[in-house]
């Protein structure tokens, strides 16, 4: 992992290999932010024309690198885009310094050392730094050969040196743990979800569970096969039955002796999505190593809530199972009763994240939490309306929806609220069972999350979060955001945990 350190040196006094500034964009150019004083004075107040002429703008994304020639004691000088000069007395939004001091990570990889000496006007402007530079600094290479010479370069930036942060100050130490106990489980959410399906499947990805549970004090209880069908999970165990490797229901809590308020988060962790009898056409499986993301999501945020000692209980479900055709695999027309007691036709064995869910939704339920909130890689279809950046999310409880949007507005995540309109529920009606598990293709994303809510215990406040397009990241890297594994609304449920300690929410 990235080591993270506040800087007690100044940027003209930084020993190390690259020192990153911020340029804005100006109506006439680029323009030098505040924090590269030290570096502009070295190229003679010039800085700006220098980065002009080599074709910076200081928008979003632009990266320039720069040999330091004298007045500087590291010998690389990495400019990046902050996007546009802000309102006069307006700081950076956060979101910008996030992604600057990610998209110089990127740039950095091979390095060992490197300041960011970016524009910090406040504690949430040193985390965000932080945050952008360790979520930056990533690469999955576990199964690229580290032992050859070339690729030792792909290694990431091993050590951010923050600078114009108080590293004396209480509340910038804090904001620097925060970040480094986030950016980490993040990242190791990003490994799983990378992780080739042949080696991540739920017993191995319920062991990993294990081991952090054991390493962090956490509670962990794992039903397997045996006990899933002890306990009539015929939810999970209807998707996992097609696989040679069988389903698993994790179940992971952290709790705080002083808590007044208790959360369950339930994550989608199908480890492969084949689609099983309805088997997905070519093209449209290769990435379906990434239909665990939810449960990726809930297992860090609450293995990261222990790490930040949260005056909240928390409560990680997650639902592992691998949806495979086979001879034992469920058939389209089969019926399931689930965990909850009632009768699923499986109309499509596609349409699997919400048997797994379902069954997890009911059984944290029965637990009476203040709220739940389940992450899943749920529908094609909220792709289709929202894009690849942006999560929907539903839910039973207006004010919790409009809280967790402003929340994951807040942390930096792209999110919108979404309806679930009544008359969208007839067509799930089955005439062999209580209901489908697939109805209208129109509004696709808006019926899963009608059929969810038919699992989740009347009364409880229930938000769904559908990360389908978020979740992997297929285009080109930007940001702190890389291909593969985003550890997408990792942040939006670690924030709410926090907003719910403080007693900000209900
Ligand atoms: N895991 C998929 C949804 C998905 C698609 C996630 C693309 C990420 C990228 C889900 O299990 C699925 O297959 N959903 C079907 C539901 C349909 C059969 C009702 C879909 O969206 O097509
Ligand atoms: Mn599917
Ligand atoms: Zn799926």
């Amino acid at each position: 992992m990235t080591a993270l350190t506040l800087s007690t040196s100044g940027a003209a006094t930084l020993r190390a290999d690259a020192l990153v500034v911020g340029i804005a964009k100006g109506p006439k150019g680029p323009v030098v932010a505040a924090g590269a004083e030290a570096v502009d004075k070295a190229f003679d107040g010039k800085l700006a024309s220098v980065l002009e002429t080599l074709g910076a703008s200081g928008a979003e994304g632009d990266l320039t690198k720069l040999p330091a020639l004298s007045g500087l004691k590291t010998p690389l000088v990495v400019a990046v885009g902050l996007g546009p000069v802000p309102e006069k007395d307006d700081a950076f939004p956060a979101e910008a310094l996030r992604r600057a001091a990610g998209t110089a990570a990127r740039a950095l990889v091979g390095v060992k050392k490197a300041g960011f000496a970016l524009p910090i006007e406040s504690v949430e402007d040193a985390e965000a730094v932080a945050e952008g530079a360790l979520l930056g600094a990533y690469n999955f290479t576990a199964y690229q050969d580290q032992a050859d010479e070339k690729d030792a370069k792909k290694l990431p930036l091993a050590e951010v040196a923050l600078l114009g942060a108080k590293p004396r100050d209480k509340a910038f130490k804090a904001a620097a743990e925060r970040a480094i106990a986030l950016a980490e489980e993040i990242n190791r959410a990003r490994d799983l979800v990378n992780t080739p399906p042949n080696d991540l499947y739920p017993e191995s990805f319920a062991a990993v569970a294990q081991a952090a549970a054991k390493e962090h004090g956490l509670k962990i209880q794992v039903l397997d096969e045996k006990a899933l069908a002890k306990g009539n999970y015929g939810g999970i165990l209807g998707v996992g039955q097609g696989a040679a490797h069988g389903p698993r229901l994790v179940k992971i809590s952290y709790t705080h002796p002083k808590a007044e308020k208790s959360l369950a988060y339930v994550g989608k962790g199908i480890t492969y999505d084949s689609g099983g009898i309805s088997l997905k056409p070519a093209g449209h499986n290769e990435t379906m190593k990434c239909d665990m993301a939810g449960a990726a999501a809930v297992f860090a945020s609450v293995v990261t809530v222990a790490r930040l000692g949260l005056k909240v209980n928390v409560t990680g479900w997650l639902a592992l199972a691998e949806n495979m055709p086979s001879g034992t695999a469920t058939r389209p027309g089969d019926v399931l009763r689930m965990y909850s007691g009632k009768t699923v036709e499986v109309l499509n064995t596609d349409a699997e994240g919400r048997l797994v869910l379902a069954d997890a939704l009911t059984r944290a339920s029965e637990e009476n939490p203040d709220a739940i909130v389940d992450v899943a890689t749920l529908t094609g279809a909220m792709m289709m309306a929202l894009g690849s950046r942006t999560f929907g999310i539903m839910g039973n409880d207006e004010s919790f929806r409009t809280a967790i949007h402003e929340i994951a507005e807040e942390v930096g995540e792209q999110s919108w609220p979404m309806p679930m309109p009544a008359e969208l529920r007839k067509g799930m009606n089955s005439d062999t069972a209580d209901i489908a598990n697939m109805g209208e293709r129109m509004g696709g994303g808006l019926v899963a999350g009608l059929f969810l809510q038919e699992f989740v215990g009347e009364d409880i406040a229930w938000a769904h979060l559908d990360i389908a397009g978020p979740a992997f990241h297929e285009a080109a890297p930007f940001g702190y955001t890389h291909k593969g594994g985003t550890g997408s609304s990792i942040r939006t449920l670690v924030k709410l945990a926090e907003r719910t300690a403080d007693g900000d929410l209900g």
